[in-house]
């Protein structure tokens, strides 16, 4: 498979780093509008072709899917470019910066038939999955409730650099260059890392969420600090159970954590990934009497990259797909509607367009829960109204 990185960032290192250890991946061009980095990337991996643009690399043309690495706000119109180009596309999160574009880049993925997947890592924590597949197989019974939470220290600690002298943490603390804050940025991993844990798709949401200050009249340089740097999110689950989800740049003593705890009628579970390690532990059958907890050991698995070098070797789709991930970003439009209007959306049925940003209409399912009874999934349509209009 012939790959090319279109974005030569800090993530590009980490995944060129995996897909170079796969069979048969030959990583062939790079591609970032900064000639320094580019020139730096590509002779740090040994990568022959290099390009400023992505028009240019697609006019060439000699290569079978693109990894997309670029800034959040450049997913949308890259990708886009690449599925016109009939390349396959593996995507980093979160796909776009708001649900109509990551369904505008879903169809035109399907239609195009071409292999979609977004990057959540967290999919490749075993214990993840492995707790997935006790859920699935019913160890835990039902699921009643679920806490969730990815715990970053970025704002109070130098451990990856200065925040308030590079713009690769800036841009994240700006919605004007394309951020949704913590929310957008790892708010969908401890979406799907919940969600996909226990085995159940989000319906309903509260959420709050926070920018704090962080810098004289809330600016350095071009950048304004507007973006949220915490957010706290009540949830209810499609099978019923209740569920609690956060995340802040501001825990300060925890770099990069994931917590998830699934509690279930007959058992619980909780898997807590730190960088340097990854625990699943349980609290099963007579233990529950005791409340005792023992560690459960799993297999490794796949990682994303190489479920995508799979999908595009044997042209089966895999997960996770874009329309997943369009799935999650409506909980993220939802969730900053949810912070604005002070009250709880539902995901079911019917469609509407609600304004997340003053600027634009973004297209979304939304009903006020209010004292209305949950609908039954229906036939989805598309309105213009904006919701409290
Ligand atoms: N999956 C994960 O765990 C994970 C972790 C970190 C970052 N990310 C995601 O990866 C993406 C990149 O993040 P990063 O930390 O590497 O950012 P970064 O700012 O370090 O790098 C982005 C690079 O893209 C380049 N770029 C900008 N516009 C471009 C374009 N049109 N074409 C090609 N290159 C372009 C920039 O010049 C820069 O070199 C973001 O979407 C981020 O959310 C995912």
């Amino acid at each position: 498979m012939r790959l090319i990185v279109v974005g030569t960032g800090s993530m590009a290192e980490n995944q060129v780093s995996h897909f170079k250890m796969i069979d048969g991946v030959e990583i062939v061009a790079a591609v970032d509008p900064d000639p320094t980095r580019l020139t730096q990337f590509a002779e740090l991996f040994g990568i022959p072709k290099r390009f400023l643009s992505l028009e240019e690399a697609i006019t060439w043309g000699e290569f079978d899917a693109a990894t997309n690495i670029t800034p959040d706000r450049m997913h949308h119109a890259t990708s886009l470019a690449l599925i016109k180009a009939g390349k396959h596309v593996f995507c980093e999160k979160p796909l776009a910066e708001n649900h109509a574009d990551a369904m505008e880049m879903t169809e035109a993925a399907e239609a195009a038939g071409i292999i979609n997947m977004v990057n959540l890592t967290y999919r490749n924590v075993p214990q993840l999955q492995y707790a997935r597949g006790m859920v699935l197989a019913g160890q835990l019974g039902t699921v009643r409730h679920v806490e969730a939470s990815y715990l970053q220290s970025w704002l109070v600690s130098r451990a990856w650099g200065d925040w308030r002298t590079e713009s690769r943490w800036l841009w994240r603390l700006s919605t004007e260059h394309g951020s949704n804050g913590v929310l957008g940025d790892v708010g969908i991993h401890i979406l799907d890392f919940a969600s996909y844990g226990a085995a159940t798709d989000i319906d309903y949401v509260f959420s709050r969420m926070k920018a704090f200050d962080k810098a004289p009249e809330g600016k350095i340089g071009d950048y304004v600090l507007d973006a949220n740097d915490s957010f706290t999110m009540s949830v209810g689950f499609s099978n019923g159970a209740l569920g609690v989800i956060h995340a802040s740049r501001w825990a300060t003593g925890h770099l990069n954590e994931l917590k998830l705890r699934i509690y279930g009628e007959r058992g619980s579970l909780e898997i807590i990934h730190r960088p340097e390690e990854s625990e699943l532990r349980g609290c099963l059958g007579d233990d529950i009497e005791t409340a005792t907890w023992k560690v459960i050991e799993v297999p490794p698995v796949q990682t994303n990259y190489e479920r995508f070098v799979e999908a595009v070797t044997t042209g089966r789709q895999a997960d996770p797909s874009f329309r997943h991930a369009a799935d999650l970003q409506k909980v993220i439009d939802l969730s900053i509607v949810s912070e604005r209007e002070r009250r709880e959306f539902t995901l079911l049925p019917p469609v509407e367009i609600v304004p997340v940003h003053e600027k634009e209409a973004v297209a979304m399912e939304l009903v006020s829960a209010g004292a209305e009874k949950p609908r039954k999934p229906r036939r989805r349509r598309w309105a213009s109204r904006a919701v409290g209009q």
